[in-house]
């Protein structure tokens, strides 16, 4: 059973937003409550097939890492009402994420293989090959674009253009390195490389800056496994990928690259069946917990919905 979208309304509710993956249903312009469905989104399109446990995989390792990172940076979070739904603070979001990568995989590889030397205003040191480690990790912001591709960005970009003022950037610098030598040290005790990640910053009510959004997650983030890897570097062996990008391959391999006028080759179930398991098999590694799928109930949105309305009545509403 998957859950494709929510059309939930709530008490209190005052805006209503579909992003590629969750529902975010905004309360008295001050709290969300935030819907991880099993929507799966690859080169910013939402592809045709939902995935098995998707939604409350997201759902659960954000929470775990949120709540692990919350002496460190402040976040949104308030609770968890149901295995798929957070419950936490608006805030006004910033238009940059933070990507941070400790490796040359993925976009800032393909940029490199094409002969790029600095990414988002910094520059790459010569020689590397893919998944080769940075002398410390790197920065590359991309703007939050309403439509379409986000696109890299540099700090000096971000400042001119006044995308974000510079003391409100320099605290989402800080908080990022903070967060990602957090998410590293975490990752590494449980036998995993945080490989690169992003994160998402707002201003709160008293103007300070919140991360907000997800974190961590196989979807904002890559791991690999700890064991092997300086081996299967110096083999030049490619390297295990907990994260998106095998779901990223596969569509190139078939074709797309989010390209206008290219199709998204069929997912047959056994590619379905595959993307669940590494979500639960990359929740498992990271967490040490065994996955408890969610009980599965004759009408599951309606009970999701009971729980969020048992929620929003501890915070006064109706
Ligand atoms: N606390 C928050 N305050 C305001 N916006 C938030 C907060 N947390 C997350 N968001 C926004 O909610 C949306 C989450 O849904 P998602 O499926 O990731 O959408 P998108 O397709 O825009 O990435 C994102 O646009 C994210 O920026
Ligand atoms: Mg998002």
């Amino acid at each position: 059973m998957t859950i494709r979208q929510t059309d939930f309304t709530l008490p209190g509710q005052t805006a209503f937003y579909r992003g590629k993956v969750r529902d975010v249903y905004t309360i008295d312009d001050q709290y969300l409550v935030m819907v991880a469905s099993d929507r799966i989104s690859a080169f910013d399109v939402v592809l045709p097939r939902a995935i098995p446990y998707k939604g409350q995989v997201l759902n659960q390792i954000a929470a775990y890492f949120l709540q692990a990172t919350k002496p460190l940076v402040p976040n949104w979070v308030l609770s968890h009402p149901n295995p798929r739904v957070t419950i936490g603070l608006r805030a006004d979001a910033l238009r940059v994420e933070m990507v941070i990568r400790a490796y040359l995989t993925g976009h800032a590889w393909r940029e490199y293989k094409a002969g790029s030397r600095i990414l988002c205003g910094v520059p790459l040191p010569e020689g590397l090959k893919e998944h080769d480690p940075f002398p410390r990790p790197i920065i590359t912001p991309a703007t939050k674009a309403d439509e379409g591709h986000d696109e890299d960005i540099s700090r000096q970009e971000i400042l001119e253009r006044g995308i974000v003022a510079p003391a409100v950037y320099a605290q989402m610098e800080a908080f990022t390195h903070t967060l990602f030598a957090e998410g590293s040290r975490m990752a590494r005790e449980r036998g995993l490389l945080l490989v690169d990640t992003k994160y998402e910053f707002g201003l709160a009510a008293d103007g300070s800056v919140v991360l907000i959004d997800e974190i961590h997650t196989p979807d904002s983030s890559r791991y690999f496994y700890l064991e092997g890897y300086e081996d299967r570097q110096h083999r030049g062996e490619p390297q295990k990928q907990l994260s998106k990008e095998f779901v990223r391959e596969w569509l190139i391999a078939g074709g797309f690259q989010g390209k206008a006028g290219q199709l998204i080759p069929e997912m047959t179930d056994a590619f379905v069946d595959s993307v669940t398991q590494r979500y639960v098999e990359l929740y498992e590694h990271i967490t040490g917990q065994r996955f408890e799928p969610a009980a599965t109930t004759s009408d599951p949105l309606a009970d999701m919905e009971a729980d969020i309305v048992q929620a929003l009545k501890r915070l006064g509403y109706p």
